[in-house]
C-alpha cells in the first residue's frame, strides 16, 4: 500500500468513526432516555440502561477508530514544526479523547445506581417510594448532565477537526 493510499484509508476510518462516535451522543442528547411503552419503573429504568450500554458500545468501538487512524494520521503528518493549525488540531483531538473519561467518571456511577435500584424493585416486584423515586430523578438528571457535557467536548472536537487546516 503506498502511502497516499494508507492516508486515505485512514482519514476515510476516522472520519466515519468520528462521526458515528460523535453523532450518537448528540442523539442521545437530542433523544433523551426513551422509555415509551414500559408499565413500571424498572422496567423503565432498565430499559434505560440497556439503551445506554449499547450506546457505550458503539461508541467504545467507534471511539477507538478514531483515536487510532487520528492518532496514526497525526504522527505521520503533524509531528513536524507545529502551525497554529496543528496546535488546534491536537487541542481538538485532546478534548475528543477526554469526553471518555469525563462522561465516565460523572455519569458512570449514576448509571450503576440505578441499575442496581431497578435490579431491587423488579426482584421485590414493586415500584419506587416517593423517597427512592427522587433518588432515581437525582440519578437520571446526573446521567444526562454527563451525556451533555461529553456531546458539548465532542461539539468542540468537531469544530477544531473541521477548521484547524485554515488557521
Ligand atoms: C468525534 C471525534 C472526531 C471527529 C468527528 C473528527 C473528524 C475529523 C475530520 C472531519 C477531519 C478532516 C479535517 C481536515 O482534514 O480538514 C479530521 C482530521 C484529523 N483528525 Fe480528527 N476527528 C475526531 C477526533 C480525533 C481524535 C481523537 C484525534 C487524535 C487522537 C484526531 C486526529 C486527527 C488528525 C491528526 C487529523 C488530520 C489528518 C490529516 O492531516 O490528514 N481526531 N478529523
Amino acid at each position: 500500500m503506498t502511502t497516499v493510499t494508507l492516508i486515505i484509508v485512514l482519514r476515510a476510518v476516522h472520519v466515519l468513526a468520528g462521526v458515528v462516535w460523535a453523532g450518537a451522543m448528540f442523539t442521545l442528547v437530542a433523544t433523551g432516555p426513551l422509555v415509551a411503552g414500559k408499565t413500571s419503573a424498572a422496567d423503565a429504568i432498565l430499559a434505560v440502561r440497556a439503551k445506554q450500554k449499547r450506546i457505550a458500545m458503539v461508541t467504545g468501538i467507534a471511539a477507538l477508530l478514531t483515536v487510532a487512524a487520528g492518532m496514526a494520521l497525526y504522527g505521520m503528518l503533524h509531528s513536524g514544526p507545529q502551525s497554529t493549525g496543528d496546535h488546534i488540531l491536537g487541542v481538538a483531538a485532546l478534548i475528543a479523547i477526554l469526553s471518555f473519561p469525563v462522561a465516565g467518571i460523572i455519569g458512570g456511577p449514576a448509571n450503576r445506581k440505578l441499575g442496581r435500584l431497578a435490579l431491587l424493585l423488579q426482584s421485590e416486584k414493586r415500584e419506587p417510594s416517593a423517597g427512592e423515586a427522587r433518588v432515581v430523578d437525582a440519578l437520571m438528571a446526573r446521567s444526562t448532565l454527563a451525556t451533555k457535557i461529553a456531546a458539548a467536548l465532542l461539539a468542540i472536537a468537531v469544530l477544531g477537526m473541521a477548521t484547524w487546516r485554515y488557521f
